[in-house]
């Protein structure tokens, strides 16, 4: 690691580490299973994930034992799907044990006390929230992974670089086949998920992992649960680094990259385009390139931070880019074989040059102390007032099913306690129970 352990800075405070160490913040950075995690606190970050595994787990053994009780009570013909099903969960939760042992585990807490404390990591980010783009990578993707890799050295136009990272490397293939093509001295593929960044480095040290795919939409019932043994075409060359942090506080020196790639994450990332592209202008050298490549699809509630194509490249001359370049092509995207399921993308691939730095992005905002340190009392936010009414409000409405009354009844209620008109009620607990009725189907329960 002696190359990446000479460009990397400390994502508190921004000075250089020594080795995993930051002597201003007095903190040593753990590396577990050969991955440093190089989170601003990393304890906590270590504590978050180690929950939403535990929640991963309880969520699998939830639906083994529900895949159990289907296979006990149905019929011939149910049966060989609902045995794969029972067999896919338990090897499962087996591999998920093995490949995260070393987060250190405590005892689990239940699925519900799980879900309530889900901590600060954006909270869509779940073990599992990319599981598909896995077996894309490393077992049915070819075409798909070709087609990236062809976009960005096309791109690229003979540009060799010797320093790459890609930010958001998921479960890490586009890193890898880079690292592979272009032979720089050093690839640093960075990405928030444990998961995720242990298959990578497991699979780019040339060992085999075992994971269960369980397509969206299986094509026949044998393919309800695939088992896959996932391997790289050969051990990654010297240079080849995972690191888990985030890409909002990424822990390197300024200048320390001639190429930074982000696949499918500005459209992602719990940032705005703006906050994004300037925290990655510091980490290209003068002359470094900026590459996105993925789609463009962005879910911000504010329009004005789901820019097109040309805006965004409007963005980027503001924030220190010069020089643009773009090309496009349309393929298919997580096309798994075994499932019914796929999308059709039209791929951005961007490529923009750095020419100058874009000013000093404000310091991340520490959480305050009251949150952090769980002493000082808990202010009340306005927001926080009317969360706690409509909570209130939610809670009464959930004592009140009782499998005896209705929605009308429910609504009979709330008029009765002067707290809705009956009418708005009725309207106001359809929304909410449509709510709770689709994520328990989400769910299975
Ligand atoms: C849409 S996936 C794409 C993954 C990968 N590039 C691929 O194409 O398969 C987005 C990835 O970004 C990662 N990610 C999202 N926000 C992040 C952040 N703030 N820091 C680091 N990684 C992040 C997610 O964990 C996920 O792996």
């Amino acid at each position: 690691m002696s190359t990446l352990t000479s460009i990397l800075a400390c994502p508190r405070c921004g000075i250089s580490l020594d080795k995993f160490h930051c002597k201003a913040c007095q903190l040593e950075f753990p590396i577990i299973e050969d991955i440093p995690w190089l989170f601003a606190d990393p304890d906590a970050a270590r504590t978050d994930w180690r929950n939403r595994w535990n929640l991963a787990l309880a969520d699998l053994n939830s639906r083994l034992s529900q895949a159990k009780t289907a296979l006990a009570g149905c019929s011939s013909t149910a049966k060989p799907r609902l045995n794969t099903l029972v067999t896919g969960y338990e090897k499962q939760i087996h591999a998920i044990r093995e490949l995260l042992a070393g987060l250190a585990l405590g005892p689990a807490a239940d699925l519900t006390t799980y879900l309530a404390l889900k901590t600060r990591l954006p909270p869509q980010a779940e073990l599992f929230s990319y599981d598909a783009n896995v077996f894309r990578d490393w077992c049915w993707g070819d075409t798909e992974n070709l087609l990236s890799l062809e976009a960005i050295i096309d791109i690229l136009d003979g540009v060799k670089p010797r320093r790459i990272l890609t930010l958001g490397s998921g479960a890490g293939r586009l890193s890898y086949d880079l690292h592979q093509h272009l032979n720089p001295e050093l690839s640093v593929a960075v990405d928030m998920n444990p998961l995720l960044a242990t298959v990578a480095r497991r699979l780019a040290a040339g060992d085999k992992v075992d994971l269960v795919e369980f397509p969206r939409a299986p094509v026949d019932g044998a393919s309800v649960a695939i088992s896959r043994s996932l391997y790289a075409p050969e051990k990654a060359s010297a240079g080849f680094e995972v690191v888990l942090a985030d890409a909002m506080r990424p822990p390197f020196q300024p200048g320390s990259f001639d190429l930074v790639v982000t696949p499918w994450l500005l459209d992602v990332i719990d940032a705005s385009p703006a906050e994004f592209i300037k925290g990655l202008n510091p980490l290209l050298r003068p002359g470094g390139l900026w590459i996105h490549h993925g789609s463009l699809a962005f879910t911000h509630a504010d329009p004005a931070q789901c820019p097109d194509l040309a805006e965004l490249q409007e963005l980027n001359r503001e924030c220190g880019f010069g020089e643009q370049q773009s090309s496009e092509i349309t393929g298919p995207y997580l096309d798994s074989p075994v499932s019914r399921h796929a999308r059709r993308e039209t791929l951005v691939t961007l490529r923009a040059t750095k020419i100058s730095d874009c000013g000093e992005l404000p310091r991340y905002q520490a959480l305050p102390d009251w949150l952090a340190k769980g002493r000082a009392p808990i202010p009340l936010l306005p927001a926080f007032q009317t969360q706690a009414m409509t909570t209130r409000i939610h809670a009464f409405i959930m004592t009140l099913v009782d499998g005896q009354r209705s929605l009308q009844d429910i609504a009979s209620v709330l008029e009765e306690q002067q707290l809705m008109p009956k009418a708005d009620a009725e309207v106001a607990i359809r929304g909410f129970l449509i709510k709770m009725f689709e994520e328990a189907l989400q769910r299975g329960r």
